[in-house]
């Protein structure tokens, strides 16, 4: 089973809203998906109870209670939601199991600041040292042509771990969850730029450079 966790010790960059769209679109691969949520919040779990019975399904994780214990053995990929404000006593423990680790950030200087001192605490952990987990890091909420994208995208192509997305804000993101849906399964002409956006997400994460 392989493990991608969608991680940053900010809250409110996305994580949740990314972990569920990895969840769906290797659901809709064909693959056996099972998304473990490790916030007491619920918002992985809560995404899934919307989800309508005729999509690809997708099996929950309680990981916020039991860890990743109940994660069904016979699934080929687990999406792992990890909560907001992650101590940095926590990180260890946390990313166990983790082979790939997406951190989103979003285009806001409180946000870079908190980031960069995340993004050293974890590339210190003896996993990412020994290069069993890979990390890769995305842009999330941009808006073109504005000033702090431009400082967003400077900050993470200078940042010591690869950049591999740039997500616009766009409230497909919004009604996709409020269905228990990822933004593939929205139909292509409202959700055409937000697939041609992930294009080099997924790809990082099908290809041997986001695994050990
Ligand atoms: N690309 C996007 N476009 C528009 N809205 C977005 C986008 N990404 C996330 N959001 C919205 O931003 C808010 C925070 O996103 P989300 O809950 O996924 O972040 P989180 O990192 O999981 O937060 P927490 O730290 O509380 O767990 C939500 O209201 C979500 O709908
Ligand atoms: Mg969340």
């Amino acid at each position: 089973m392989r493990h991608i966790m969608v991680l940053n010790a900010k809250g409110g960059c996305g994580k949740s809203t990314i972990a569920t769209n990895i969840a769906s679109y290797f659901a809709n691969e064909g693959a056996t998906v099972a998304l473990a949520d490790y916030d007491p919040q619920r918002s992985a779990l809560d995404w899934l109870d919307r989800r309508p019975a005729d999509r690809p399904e997708i099996a929950g994780v309680q990981a916020y209670d039991d860890g990743l214990r109940r994660a069904p053995r016979n699934a080929d990929i687990l999406v792992i939601d990890a909560p907001a404000r992650t101590h940095s006593s926590e990180l260890t423990g946390l990313v166990k199991h983790a082979e790939t680790i997406v951190v989103p950030v979003l285009p806001s200087t409180i946000d870079m600041q908190a980031t960069t001192t995340f993004l050293k605490e974890l590339q210190g952990l003896p996993r990412v040292e020994n290069k069993e987990a890979k990390i890769g890091a995305i842009a999330n909420r941009v808006r073109d042509n504005t000033l702090i994208f431009d400082d967003l995208d400077e900050y993470l192509t200078r940042a010591r771990v690869p950049y591999i997305a740039a997500l616009r804000e766009a409230q497909n993101y919004v009604r996709a969850y409020t269905r228990g849906l990822g933004i593939f399964e929205l139909p292509e002409y409202l959700a055409w730029p937000d697939w041609e956006e992930w294009e080099p997400l997924t790809a990082w994460l099908r290809s041997v450079r986001s695994q050990p």
